[in-house]
């Protein structure tokens, strides 16, 4: 197994009805292939986080990397695992506030996302997740 992240630019026109097409074919596919993880949003960037059978993730990132909807991926994280942190979920969208800007119409934040995380999130997991509250605007050439 193993667990990647990256972090992205959604498209600057993206809506509401543009997050729950991608939540709802991330959930189908990833649950038909055992792919868990949690995608997060804050209004300008993406950073997600997939884990299960290496070749399946990485065919799935493949597609991932080649969605018009967000611009420059950036791998920020690409380790071997033995057990999954997210087993229960198959794609958990948290909207986080943004630092910069606003979120697109109708879009409501989550609420405790990072307090109702499961506690097996290691360290260097949690700090990404955490830090990415704060971050401000991040442009990929
Ligand atoms: C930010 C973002 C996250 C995505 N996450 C996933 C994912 O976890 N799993 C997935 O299969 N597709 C994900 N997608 C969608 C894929 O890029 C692609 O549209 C999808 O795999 C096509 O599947 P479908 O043709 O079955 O709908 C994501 C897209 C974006 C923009």
């Amino acid at each position: 197994m193993k667990r990647l992240a990256y972090i992205s630019a959604a498209s600057p026109d993206l809506e509401l009805a543009d997050m729950e097409a991608i939540l709802d074919s991330a959930i189908r596919r990833n649950g038909e292939r055992d792919v868990t993880g949690v995608l997060l949003f804050n209004g300008l960037n993406f950073l997600q986080i997939l884990e299960g059978d290496a070749s399946t993730v990485a065919d799935i990132y493949s597609r991932i990397i080649a969605d018009k909807r967000h611009s420059g991926v950036v791998t920020i994280l690409d380790e071997p695992a033995d057990k999954r942190i997210f087993p229960n979920w198959s794609m958990q969208l948290a909207i986080v506030p943004a630092s910069v800007g606003t979120l697109p119409a109708g879009m409501q934040l989550s609420k405790n996302f990072l307090e109702g995380l499961p506690p097996a999130v290691p360290d260097h997991i949690r700090l990404f997740l955490t830090g990415f509250n704060s971050m401000s605007r991040l442009e990929f050439a």
